[in-house]
């Protein structure tokens, strides 16, 4: 995707140059349009799936990061949701990236699906704001952030959270 309020020929020429041209038609007297629960930022990411072993379907994820979760006791951790591309009679349904809650874990407002990246078939989306509790100290809790991979067509689902994972990289550090 490449896109920017303010256009200017250099970055013209940058967006087709990283991006390579593609051209995309935009049906303005017919749009789809997708909703999800109110309140829950639905649309604040999004980003077309494309199975790699079928070409012939395709469906739109949408990420809504202060959505309600079925996770137990935690509250607008974020969700991201499958809508189905053609719209049919059947709505977006929200992807079980995530059911698991250990209690050295803050996963309320954790903003998961504030991004959400396509690949070849898999899924990455992330939860910029997901705290972890490293030392057995009360009230102690580092904002590591983590993100989930979907693969196998929704079969199979990776943590991937490399800042909690002991990788004491100058990158983790940096932002905090
Ligand atoms: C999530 O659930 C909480 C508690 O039930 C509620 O207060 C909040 O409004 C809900 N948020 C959304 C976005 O539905
Ligand atoms: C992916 O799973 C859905 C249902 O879970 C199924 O309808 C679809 O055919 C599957 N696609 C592939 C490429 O396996």
């Amino acid at each position: 995707m490449c896109w920017a309020s303010s256009w200017t020929p250099l970055w013209l020429f940058l967006c087709f140059f990283l991006t390579g041209i593609n051209a995309f038609n935009l049906d303005v007297d017919n749009p789809t349009v997708y909703s999800g629960p109110e309140g829950s930022y639905f649309g604040y990411s999004v980003d077309f799936h494309r199975p790699t072993s079928d070409h012939s379907t395709m469906s739109v994820l949408v990420g809504a990061p202060k959505a309600n979760t079925t996770q137990p006791k935690i509250v607008e951790a974020g969700a991201v949701y499958y809508c189905p591309w053609p719209p049919t009679d059947s709505k977006c349904r929200q992807i079980a990236f995530d059911s698991t809650s250990k209690p050295v874990e803050f996963k309320s407002n954790q903003w998961f699906g504030a991004t959400v990246r396509t690949h070849k078939g898999k899924v990455v989306a992330c939860a910029p704001l997901y705290h972890w509790s490293a030392l057995k100290m009360p009230g102690e809790k580092d904002p590591v952030g983590t993100c989930y991979i979907a693969i196998q067509n929704f079969s199979a689902y990776v943590e991937y959270s490399p800042c909690r994972s002991g990788l004491k990289t100058s990158i983790c550090y940096s932002v905090y």
